[in-house]
């Protein structure tokens, strides 16, 4: 057995890792293999500095790449060694990956390897999840590998979601640069995001949703306020690039387990984009440590859940192979 993996091996598990959801879409990384490592890359280019005005977005979506590649390499026998900023001159390379082979694949790598290909992110209203002190016992300890914590929303927090939304569509709703971005950024021919707008479940009720509700979705009212989703918030301790490269990965695996399970996951950022809506995100939790990113999951709705995948570069627009 060779002791680095072909670039095919490699390409195959790039395509895949590139599978992994971002902000709008935006799928800001970009990769280098030399033959022996492969080398993972910010691309400010596709930061939208409206939106995501620090770039903690932009890093928690390659966090998930990330994470999606450590996967998809386990799933063709290869175990990962990752190390994190390895160049402080360099901030935009994220990550140095090194490679070595293993005769075992576990059914739990093969399992996360496929649930690559089959999650997507659903907007619709979820059902609750039954035996959730199961799931909820499995995921913390997922995030907790990450030093991420994972925090769950009770439903007597949903009226504070809801004001920390309200605070951020007024704020946004005044904000030129931001609404200039969403306009531009949802009709972008890589992106993709179109999808969203085609998806009944962008009507999503309201704390969740970045604009107004629409009234002509797919959904009807009662569908919409019947949601009982599960509600979780990832934060960490800190909030440099390093922290927000962790919460990426554990975001990536915790939806990884999610999609394992049967369950439907939507990430969201918007309430923790601005300091006002964060702030009270940060009450909820009630801890020290910096919110990041929520998740909604739960039971998807029964055959409404059928949006097709949203595309993705080719590979050979992010992968450079170098000798
Ligand atoms: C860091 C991050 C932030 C996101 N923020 C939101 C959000 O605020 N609202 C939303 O509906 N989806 C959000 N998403 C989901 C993306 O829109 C979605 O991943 C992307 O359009 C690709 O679609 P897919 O996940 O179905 O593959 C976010 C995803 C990531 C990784």
């Amino acid at each position: 057995m060779p002791s680095t993996p072909s670039t095919d091996v490699i390409r195959d598990a790039v395509a895949l890792a590139c599978r992994a959801p971002s902000l709008h879409n935006t799928q800001p990384w970009r990769w280098v293999f030399d033959g022996v490592a492969l080398h993972l890359f910010s691309d400010p280019a596709r930061m939208l500095a409206g939106t995501d005005a620090f770039g903690r977005e932009m890093v928690i979506s390659c966090g998930v790449v990330l994470d999606h590649l450590v996967v998809a390499m386990a799933g063709q026998r290869w175990r990962t060694e990752v190390h994190r900023y390895p160049d402080p001159q360099r901030r935009e390379l994220l990550a140095s990956l090194r490679f070595s082979p293993v005769m075992l694949l576990t059914n739990a790598e093969h399992d996360r390897a496929v649930a690559i290909s089959r999650r997507h992110t659903s907007r619709a209203p979820f059902g609750a999840v039954a035996d959730w002190a199961h799931y909820e016992s499995v995921l913390r300890s997922v995030a907790d590998d990450y030093d991420v914590d994972l925090s769950v929303l009770p439903a007597a927090a949903h009226p504070e979601l809801l004001r920390a939304a309200e605070v951020y569509a007024s704020l946004r709703g005044q904000d030129a640069q931001y609404l200039a971005e969403l306009r531009w950024w949802s009709s972008h021919p890589d992106v993709v995001e179109q999808q969203v707008a085609a998806d009944p479940g962008a009507s999503r009720p309201g704390w969740a949703g970045r604009v107004a509700p629409q009234r002509d979705s797919g959904w009807d009212e009662a569908d919409l306020s019947d949601d009982r989703a599960t509600v979780l918030v990832l934060s960490t301790p800190g909030d440099g690039p390093l922290d927000c490269l962790r919460c990426g990965e554990a975001l990536s695996a915790v939806l990884l387990e999610c999609t394992v399970a049967g369950l439907a996951t939507c990430p969201l950022t918007h309430l923790t984009e601005l300091p006002a809506s964060r702030d009270i995100l940060a009450a909820l939790i009630g801890r020290v440590a910096a919110p990041q990113v929520l998740v909604r999951l739960g039971i998807p709705p029964q055959e409404r859940n059928l949006t097709a995948h949203t595309a993705r570069r080719h590979v050979a627009d992010v992968l450079e192979v170098v000798s």
